[in-house]
């Protein structure tokens, strides 16, 4: 298996490049962000209980996504490799992560941090609100609150993998093919 943390601070660029790195190895995308809205989206109680607090821009508790996520690699048992977009966001998150692969003799392979300026996440994330339809993007004091738990409480995940020698920091600005190709190079060293 070939397992791939996507990370970066809201609006740095993550799900952009997660489809096209799906496309071009194969691996399987886990968005906490895009099942907990899907959750939104069917109305279910997991759903309702997030809702409220990812309107606030504040990170909704580690047992939630990490129940989620331990029934999507479940789901997924033929997958070469999974690409964990958003997750894991807390130290606990990340030991469950590792906890998790490790029942499949598996392993993070890599950590790939995408670099962006608060500046620009903020210019990114107001002007996606324009068409997103993302309750959590159209307000600037919300935007504030998802880059303080970023720093907070998720930005030391980056630490907690550089310990084990995994985590690269990617230059996240400039253009999406840019970026991708920067990505790319890291993956094909490590597959
Ligand atoms: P989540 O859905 O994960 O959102 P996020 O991390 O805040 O980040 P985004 O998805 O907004 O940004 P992105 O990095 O994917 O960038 P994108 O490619 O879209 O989480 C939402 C909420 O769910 C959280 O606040 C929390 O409440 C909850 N949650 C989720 N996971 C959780 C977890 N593990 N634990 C607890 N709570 C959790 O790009 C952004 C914009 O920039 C787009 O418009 C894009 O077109 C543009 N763009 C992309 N690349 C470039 C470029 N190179 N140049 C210019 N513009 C670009
Ligand atoms: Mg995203």
């Amino acid at each position: 298996m070939f397992n791939l943390i996507l990370f970066g601070p809201p609006g740095s660029g993550k799900g952009t490049q997660s489809e096209k790195l799906i496309a071009k190895y194969g691996l399987k995308h886990l968005s906490t962000g895009d099942l907990l809205r899907s959750e939104i989206a069917n109305q279910t109680p997991l759903g309702l209980e997030a809702k409220t607090l990812m309107d606030k821009g504040q990170l909704v508790p580690d047992a939630v996504v990490i129940g989620m996520i331990d029934a999507a690699m479940t789901n997924n048992p033929q997958a070469r490799g999974f690409l964990f977009d958003g997750f894991p966001r807390t130290k606990a998150q990340s030991e469950a992560l590792d906890e998790l692969l490790h029942k499949k003799n598996a392993s993070i392979n890599v950590l790939l941090a995408l670099d962006v300026t608060e500046e620009e996440l903020i210019k990114r994330l107001l002007n996606r609100g324009l068409t997103s339809g993302r309750s959590d993007d159209t307000k600037e004091d919300v935007i504030r609150a998802r880059l303080g738990e970023y720093r907070n409480k998720t930005a030391n995940v980056a630490d907690y993998y550089n310990k084990s020698g995994k985590t690269v920091m990617i230059k996240g600005e400039g253009s999406v093919d840019e970026i991708f190709d920067s990505l790319s190079a890291e993956i094909d060293k490590r597959m």
